[in-house]
């Protein structure tokens, strides 16, 4: 075949502005309060190209951790490759570490490269055994599928071994969170700062979101939204606790916000453009894949309605209406429906699959450049994961992809967070809770902050 000399400059071009889409950032982007934070902490102008390639590596290194985790948390929940008895993995990490000789139980809450003689728990192990063996003949199921590329399937003996690591490092973290730090948010927060990435996500987060778009929408009633960049959309592979695999992975905040953006009013199918960004490549190839279409989304509820645990009027209509604004109710097969988290499947209007749009980056090191500002930035569950340090980059990063005047809104309560936002030019317009339901003594919430880019540069 030939290829002609302008076939090539068109490909070299179309090569070219798809490299040019995004761009690590450098010592030059960065606001000159925040070269001295820094600074102060021994990363000046030298040390700064270095200082983001140990962010990039570490980074890489969580989210591939991170994917092990998932395996883990799959293997003692799903039940569509074993007839075992699924194993709560909170239940699991107590046992575990409690049955661990006192110095051991010690060594393993400190170091966290380190991994107890004992081995794998006997129920733990079984299941993993039989995921493996599921895993030798190629399965139909996504997950199963995507957890043959993580594991050697065809050498068994030596991929439980391996995997027996990843459940120490499950088991270290579920314990310190659920059972160590007790109601210690500080303590349970900065677990978070350094754990693996996971890409859960459930419905409930879109809550929060929309109260604040209503927020918006009454504090500016004339505003409309062409533009939102979604930061860390997640997708729920395997989660730590109550696993739904009666459907494929789903991403929900996309379709969530935009349909919360037309159902306020505050944006119009004609020209809503909402882009998401993760670092996951397992995120960015499924949302790519969802929105190539026909897209049907299967919302399940993360939080069940009890007696002790009763909805918040507002949350209930709120789930009640999600979807209604971004297609229609279409069934679905008895084996979704009969699970006891479905709530209902929409049929995305083809026009709002077509505004969605999704790539790999690390907000953290990289921002979009070439790219219309956006009005909006969402960026829920996704804060925590960062240190102090790569907040202020991750913010100013946001800052800077979004117009003067544009929104952020996230749900992140850490202590001095308003304080750096403010210092890169997107001081705090509102906060509130989100309360979702929950006994009036526990209530279970959320918290929405707002954030406006100043309208003058900085
Ligand atoms: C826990 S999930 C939250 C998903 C969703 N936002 C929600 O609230 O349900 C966090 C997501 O953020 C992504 N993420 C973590 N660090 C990131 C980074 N530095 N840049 C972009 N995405 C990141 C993860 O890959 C994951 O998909």
């Amino acid at each position: 075949m030939r290829i002609t000399a302008a076939a090539l400059l068109a490909a070299l071009l179309g090569l070219s502005a798809a490299a040019d889409r995004s761009r690590r950032i450098e010592y030059e982007d960065l606001p000159e309060v925040l070269r001295h934070d820094l600074a102060a902490h021994a990363i000046a102008a030298p040390a700064f190209v270095a200082y983001i390639d140990s962010v990039q590596a570490d980074t890489d290194r969580r989210v591939a951790e991170g994917e092990q985790e998932h395996l883990i948390y799959y293997a003692l929940q799903s039940s569509r490759f074993t007839g075992r008895a699924r194993i709560e993995p909170a239940v699991s990490a107590r046992r575990f570490v409690a049955g661990l000789p006192e110095d051991e139980r010690k060594r393993l809450l400190e170091d966290p490269s380190y991994v107890p003689r004992a081995g794998w728990p006997p129920s733990e192990r079984a299941r993993v055994a039989d995921l493996l063996n599921a895993l030798r003949t190629e399965p139909k199921d996504a997950r199963l599928a995507y957890f043959r590329t993580l594991v050697e399937w065809d050498r068994p003996a030596a991929a439980i071994e391996t995997l027996y690591a990843d459940y120490v490092r499950v088991a270290r973290f579920l314990y310190r969170k659920e059972f160590a730090a007790g109601n210690d948010a500080a303590r349970i927060a900065s677990l978070y700062e350094s754990r693996p990435h996971s890409s859960d996500t459930q419905i409930e987060a879109g809550f929060g979101v929309y109260l604040g778009l209503g927020t918006l929408h009454a504090l500016e009633p004339a505003l409309r939204i062409t533009r939102v960049l979604v930061v860390g959309p997640g997708l729920d592979l395997a989660p730590r606790t109550d696993l739904t695999d009666a459907v494929d992975p789903q991403s929900y905040q996309p379709l969530a916000v935009a349909d919360a953006l037309l159902a306020l009013s505050l944006a119009s199918d004609r020209d809503l453009r909402v882009h998401s960004v993760d670092v996951n490549p397992r995120v960015v190839r499924a949302l790519e894949a969802a929105v190539r279409g026909p897209l049907t989304i299967h919302l399940f509820a993360g939080i069940l309605e009890t007696r002790d645990q009763p909805l918040r009027p507002e949350y209930r209509a709120y789930v009640d209406a999600l979807g209604a604004a971004i297609g229609e109710e279409t069934p679905a097969p008895r084996l979704v429906t009969s699970d006891r988290h479905y709530r209902r499947s929409i049929a995305v209007r083809p026009v709002v699959a077509r505004a969605l749009s999704v790539e790999r980056l690390n907000i953290v090191t990289e921002r979009l450049v070439n790219e219309p500002p956006f009005d909006v930035a969402v960026a829920t569950n996704v804060l925590t994961y960062f240190d102090d340090r790569q907040l202020a980059l991750a913010l100013a990063n946001i800052t800077a992809m979004l117009r003067p005047g544009g929104y952020l809104l996230h749900n992140e309560p850490r202590a001095g967070l308003v304080e750096t936002a403010a210092s890169l030019g997107l001081p705090l317009l509102h906060t509130r809770a989100a309360i979702l339901g929950g006994p009036p003594a526990r209530p279970l919430y959320d918290t929405v902050w707002l954030h406006q880019k100043s309208r003058t540069p900085y």
